[in-house]
């Protein structure tokens, strides 16, 4: 055999182990896809002004997950100063606001978005009334919030308590309603 015969059979070696890594990292890529999708998702959240809701709707839309809005039985009243006291009462005592209506199933849900705006450096009171009312147990849970300009504060770390036996992401966090796309898919990205 000459060196020119060698040299051909290499390439042609070379040629074939390299197309067949690909193929195989591209099922690999395939197979996630796949588990990724079987994965149901279930986007819940509690909103007073609106801030939180139009950011579960935008995640809503990326992650084509179905939605839920948590309401209260008593609404809230509508001056600010006066939710503002109330709700400070409510944290105090530990409050938890009875619920409109219920995810009737919950089970068939892999993964929960829970959204909640920061409300006195935790999350609002429906939003714990809505987390002890339901079995999360082995789920995955994605929390988000909307804020005035104190930031998550406890929000995060309160929900991760309430629920020990989950799995519990790392939250987004966003000024009132400004998270830009971006940060929004980068941040669906890191917590798949
Ligand atoms: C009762 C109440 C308490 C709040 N407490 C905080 C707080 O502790 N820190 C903060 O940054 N913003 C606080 N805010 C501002 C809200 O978190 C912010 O406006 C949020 O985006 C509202 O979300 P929503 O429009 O979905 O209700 C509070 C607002 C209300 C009504």
């Amino acid at each position: 055999m000459n060196f020119k015969w060698v040299l051909s059979l290499l390439i042609i070696f070379s040629a074939i182990v390299l197309i067949g890594c690909k193929v195989m990292a591209q099922q690999g890529v395939n197979e996630e896809k796949a588990n990724m999708s079987d994965k149901k998702s279930l986007i819940v959240y509690y909103s007073y002004s609106g801030n939180t809701e139009a950011l579960a709707k935008r995640i809503q839309l990326k992650t084509k997950g179905d939605i839920f809005k948590i309401e209260t039985i008593e609404p809230y009243p509508t001056s600010y100063n006066e939710v503002v006291e109330q709700a400070k009462k409510e944290k105090a005592s530990d409050f938890r606001p009875k619920l409109k209506s219920k995810v009737e199933n919950i089970n068939d849900y892999d993964v929960i978005y829970i959204g909640t705006p920061v409300w006195w450096y935790t999350m609002a009171p429906a939003v714990k009334s809505f987390i002890t009312e339901n079995d999360m147990k082995g789920k995955t849970i994605i929390p988000f919030c909307t804020h005035g300009g104190g930031g998550a504060s406890s929000t995060f770390t309160d929900i991760a308590k309430l629920l020990p036996e989950s799995t519990v992401k790392k939250g987004f966090v966003a000024y009132e309603n400004t998270a830009s796309d971006n940060d929004i898919t980068e941040w669906l990205e890191s917590v798949k």
